[in-house]
């Protein structure tokens, strides 16, 4: 993957999205958001969210929602692991507005390094597909942007089974250069369960991934 490619798609943090709204909303699992693929239809939200509520702890204050095949694979994941309430879930689906509103206040609070490293471009951000979660270690004190996933425990569960589950680790450390984005242990996205075993088989990110298919297409 050419490094090149992880260009900015805007100058400043958009007010809104590059691409007509008015273009029907559907994600394919295996669709590929990050900087230089930007969301074509940033300000639909996609049909059918679900709440992960009915079945996890959700950080306080927060709404955690999932499309529907995402939903129901993590639901069998925690089933699986016999999570209970250790693992809390701290961000699904974020709308448009809401990834520039996470932007701009950790552009105030820990500055443009931080947040670069941390936090996608609005209208760039697999969380605005419903596809992706982020979870923590249920505790008293979490942090949103980076809550704590150790990999002992119920969470090195999760991590082992998830796969099979459908869900890859999607900013790895040493993918770090291709994604754009830095080691994210918390970062989960769901991408169907024959993609997500190869991926997690063979190392790749989900750029080396796609570049991968394209070769039997
Ligand atoms: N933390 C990930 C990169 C996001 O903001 O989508
Ligand atoms: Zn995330």
């Amino acid at each position: 993957m050419n490094k090149t490619l992880l260009t900015n798609t805007y100058d400043t943090i958009p007010e809104k999205p590059l691409y007509d709204p008015r273009i029907k909303t559907s994600y394919d699992p295996l669709i590929l958001v990050n900087r230089s693929h930007a969301l074509k239809n940033a300000f639909k939200t996609p049909g059918g969210l679900m709440d992960v509520s009915d079945f996890m702890p959700v950080m306080a204050g927060e709404k955690v929602l999932l499309l529907p095949e995402a939903w129901t694979a993590l639901k069998a994941l925690l089933k699986d692991i016999a999570a209970g309430t250790e693992i809390t879930a701290v961000s699904g689906w974020r709308s448009f507005n809401e990834q520039v509103q996470i932007y701009r206040s950790s552009l105030e609070e820990n500055g443009e390094d931080f947040t670069r490293k941390y936090v996608a471009w609005p209208g760039c951000s697999e969380h605005e597909t419903g596809l992706a979660i982020d979870l923590g270690q249920t505790m008293d004190e979490m942090d949103f942007i980076r809550p704590a996933f150790p990999y002992d425990g119920i969470c090195g569960r999760f991590r082992a089974l998830a796969p099979d589950y459908g869900f890859i680790l999607r900013y790895p450390k040493e993918k770090e250069a291709i994604t754009g984005i830095s080691e994210e242990p918390w970062h989960f996205r769901y991408v169907g369960v024959p993609h997500a075993r190869r991926i997690a088989n063979e190392g790749l990110c989900l750029e080396e991934y796609v570049e991968v298919l394209k070769k039997y297409q």
